[in-house]
Formats: C-alpha cells, sequence, structure tokens
C-alpha cells in the first residue's frame, strides 16, 4: 500500500522485521525510509522520520507498532485498520490500543477495511495497479511455496514467523 502512496505523491515510511527486509522496503520498494521494528524503538525511529507527525498509517500489525503509531500522529490524521497479526495468536487477549486518546487530541479517525467492500473497484485497481507494474513503478513480489493443500498449515504459520518475503502464496 505505501507503494501506492509514493506514486501518488507522499513521503513513505515502511516497518518491517529485520534488516533484509528493510532494505528491500527502501530500495527495491523505494520507500524514504524503513524502520526495523525487531530492532529499533518504533516510537523513537517514528519520531525522527515523521518529525511533523503521521498524516496516514496503514496498519497490518496492531499492538505495540500501533499504540507508537498513534503516539506520533498529526493533526486531522487517517488510521486505516487492515489487519492485526501481531494480535491473532494472542491466548491471553487481543491487547487493544492504549494510546486512543491522541485520535481526540489531533482529531483524528480510525476506521476499518475490507477489502471486499471495494469489489465493485476490483476492475479498475487491476487496470491502474498493471499498469504501474508494467512501468515500474509498483513491485510485486510473490512467495511461492510448493507443497500442495496438505502443507497448509506450516506455509501458513510463515506468515506469523515473517519467513515470507511477498505475497504468500501456496501452489496447488
Ligand atoms: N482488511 C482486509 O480486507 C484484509 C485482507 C487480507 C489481509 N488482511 C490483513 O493484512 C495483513 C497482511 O496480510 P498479508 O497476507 O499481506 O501478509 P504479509 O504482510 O505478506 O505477511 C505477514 C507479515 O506480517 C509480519 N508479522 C508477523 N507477525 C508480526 C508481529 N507480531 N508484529 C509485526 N509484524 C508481524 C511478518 O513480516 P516481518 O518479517 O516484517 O515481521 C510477515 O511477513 C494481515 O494483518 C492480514 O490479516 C486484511
Amino acid at each position: 500500500m505505501p507503494q501506492i502512496a509514493k506514486i501518488k505523491g507522499c513521503r513513505a515510511i515502511g516497518i518491517a522485521g529485520g534488516a533484509d527486509k528493510c532494505r528491500l522496503v527502501t530500495g527495491e520498494f523505494g520507500f524514504d525510509a524503513a524502520i526495523d521494528y525487531k530492532h529499533e524503538d518504533v516510537k523513537a525511529a517514528l519520531k525522527q522520520h515523521c518529525p511533523d507527525g503521521i498524516d496516514v498509517y496503514f496498519d497490518n500489525v496492531g499492538g505495540e507498532i500501533l499504540d507508537a503509531a498513534l503516539a506520533r500522529l498529526a493533526r486531522g490524521a487517517r488510521i486505516v485498520i487492515c489487519g492485526a497479526i501481531s494480535q491473532y495468536n494472542a491466548t491471553a487477549g487481543m491487547k487493544g490500543p492504549s494510546n486512543y486518546m491522541s485520535l481526540l487530541v489531533n482529531r483524528a479517525s480510525m476506521t476499518g477495511m475490507v477489502v471486499f467492500d471495494y469489489a465493485d473497484r476490483y476492475g479498475e485497481a487491476l487496470r491502474e495497479m498493471a499498469g504501474w507494474v508494467a512501468a515500474g513503478r509498483l513491485k510485486a513480489k510473490e512467495d511461492v511455496v510448493a507443497g500442495g493443500v496438505a502443507a497448509f498449515p506450516e506455509v501458513l504459520l510463515r506468515l506469523f514467523s515473517g519467513e515470507n518475503t511477498g505475497k504468500l502464496v501456496l501452489q496447488l
């Protein structure tokens, strides 16, 4: 999604786990900066890379990273809740955002987004994104794993360990 933000003229900062993925984020994907959440203090890094605050935060992970982003919002910021992978396996209950008062102070909003709600625009998105891919402006990376249906449980777990680099696809 931040690759599209770059195409639309935004400054985009990525958050990823590990130096290799961060190099990919700034190198191949062309973001302005990357934060390695496994080895850096995310809150401090957001302060460094977003001195004027965050205008749009696209959230796939929830938990502590969402809280760090909340603490750094710009006035009128928008948070898109797409997923919360850090919380899916929580056995002691999900951790909700504790810095939510930042929404009030910054007149900000936090909205859930489910891709199926935009099904009538898939064709439009496909055409536009295919053009960007063909022009080399949008990099689509896939991580294809063989093994068929029997491998599904093991392959699914790669999402949680971060073993995948790119869209994880199980080949049937
Ligand atoms: N709203 C919708 O319509 C919709 C549709 C599809 C998917 N989703 C959501 O979108 C998100 C991304 O899904 P995807 O299929 O594209 O997966 P993905 O981003 O290709 O893979 C998941 C990545 O999450 C990171 N991760 C795993 N555990 C983490 C943790 N505890 N904290 C921070 N990062 C963690 C790992 O990267 P690192 O190596 O960087 O840790 C892993 O590679 C998920 O939350 C999913 O549920 C939403």
